[in-house]
């Protein structure tokens, strides 16, 4: 039964045998293996290895298994230990003797690497995809709160007044940045070992570029033993996910927040809520505080894989086949907080009157009063004084800064040690500017650069991030 099991007597221990298999967790490589196989015979055929009649054999069974797999008909035998050994049985099973030329100058050791790569590739793939849905839920749901006003907060302290769809862009930023981290990670997994041997190099001419050009690879790996036990690609991948769950966990941290009635800034949709089983009363954000709580396993994930490798010598170790369940949890933990973040952000109900209101308070339109006494020529350091005695001033009468009147505003600035603010103090039209760019309109109108909260500036923002995810 055992394919290597020539110098062996006597059977398995029952507790090594399920200690070392992997068809536990590996059987989703099915396809990539056989995609894998068919390739390599075609590579065999072309090496003058196998005669055309062999090669049709072995691809026609080949196929035959792929389709079994997608019909999900094919059973693993957990004696066969992993994937591949599983898929060679199940073929000699289907096409008989002809189906031990198959692992012809292969090992499991190039076999195993060539089918992370690519169910890493077509993973990717898929995540892009995830990642973009909730990149169209964020832009929707700015484009339809394009006028709510959100408190900016740095130390978690009222700041600067912002535009919600500001904010959820900065969130879009993030998540194109984290397909970039995939696409790059991507391109440099798109390589093949297949070739490499258990560790040499096959012992046959093969042809590896035509092989690899065939699984769509864009290269040939260079050195046989990096290429049975390079896994980069894991890391990188598993590093890309980790940060991409790092953002929709702040994401969640945010939205936790601004959901609590304390703040009253959003409300979840029923069907992206949970309740409690002892408090009626409850609504609570489940999805996103599993989504940040998940972020501490696919963190960990990564954790384990660069553990994993750093105290490996060159080249396959059997360590290498635990890069899997990392790998693969981190992979389906980022699709469905991607899937169900979309959902929740998808469906989120803004309360714009109260996210208003916080905005105003914490005096979070000072900076812009500061900037427009700079605009009239006063040193910003000297404004930043006149404007925080404003403030100070403002607070002991309980107004906002923009109901001050004309004459606390000119002793302000007449206790100034800046001669222009002095100046200033005579002209009747600077309480009136003041009073202006302390409204949260004002205020967000002063900050029109590239990048800036200006309205102008984030409908432009928001008009690129439609047009390029085509929304
Ligand atoms: N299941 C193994 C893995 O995932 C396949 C490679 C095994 N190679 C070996 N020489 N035992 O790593």
């Amino acid at each position: 039964m055992r394919m290597w099991g020539g110098r062996f007597e006597g059977t398995s221990d029952e507790r090594m045998a399920e200690f070392t298999r992997s068809i536990d967790f590996d059987d989703v490589l099915a396809v990539d293996d056989i995609a894998g196989s068919i390739a390599h015979v075609h590579g065999l055929g072309r090496a003058g290895l196998l005669d055309p009649d062999e090669v049709e054999t072995l691809v026609a069974g080949l196929e035959g298994l792929r389709a079994e797999v997608e019909a999900g008909k094919l059973t693993w035998d957990p004696a066969l230990e992993d994937i591949h050994m599983n898929l060679e049985v199940a073929l000699r099973e289907r096409i008989g003797p002809v189906a031990g030329r198959l692992h012809t100058g292969r090992s499991r050791n190039d076999q195993v690497a060539t089918d992370l790569r690519l169910w890493l590739r077509r993973t990717i793939d898929g995540l892009d995809a995830a990642v973009v849905e909730m990149e169209r839920a964020l832009v929707g749901l700015a484009d339809r709160e394009g006028e709510a006003i959100l408190p900016g907060m740095t130390h978690i302290q009222p700041a600067q007044p912002v535009l919600f769809a500001h904010h959820l862009l900065a969130y879009v930023e993030m998540l194109e940045r984290d397909r970039g981290r995939l696409a790059d990670c991507r391109r440099r997994a798109n390589v093949c070992p297949l070739g490499s041997g258990a560790l040499a190099g096959a012992g046959y001419p093969l042809d590896r570029e035509g092989t690899a050009t065939e699984l769509g690879f864009d290269a040939v790996t260079a050195n046989s033993l990096d290429g049975v036990s390079d896994r980069d690609f894991v890391v990188e991948a598993l590093a890309a996910f980790a940060l991409s769950m790092v953002h929709l966990s702040r994401l969640a941290e945010e939205i936790t927040w601004w959901s609590n009635p304390r703040f009253g800034f959003v409300r979840l949709a029923d069907s992206f809520s949970t309740g409690s089983s002892m408090m009626p009363n409850k609504k609570n954000p489940d999805p996103a505080e599993l989504v940040r709580g998940k972020t501490a396993r696919v963190i960990g994930d990564l954790t384990a894989m660069l553990v994993l490798l750093k105290g490996l010598p060159l080249a396959y170790q059997k360590d290498m086949q635990d890069d899997k369940p990392p790998l693969f949890d981190a992979a389906a933990t980022l699709e469905a907080s991607l899937l169900v973040m979309a959902g929740v952000v998808a469906t989120l109900t803004v309360d714009r009157d109260r996210m208003r209101a916080a905005a105003g308070e914490g005096y979070t339109t000072a900076t812009a009063v500061a900037d427009a006494l700079v605009r009239r020529g006063v040193a910003f350091r000297a404004a930043h004084h006149v404007v925080g005695a404003l403030v100070a001033e403002a607070e002991r009468a309980g107004v906002g800064l923009d109901a001050l009147d004309d004459a606390t505003i000119a002793a302000a600035l007449a206790t100034s040690d800046d001669s222009i603010a002095i100046a200033l103090v005579g002209d009747v039209a600077v309480p009136g500017e003041l009073r202006a760019a302390a409204g949260l309109e004002g205020a967000m109108a002063g900050c029109d650069v590239t990048g800036g909260t200006a309205p102008r500036r984030v409908a432009t923002a928001l008009a690129a991030a439609k047009a390029r995810l085509g929304q």
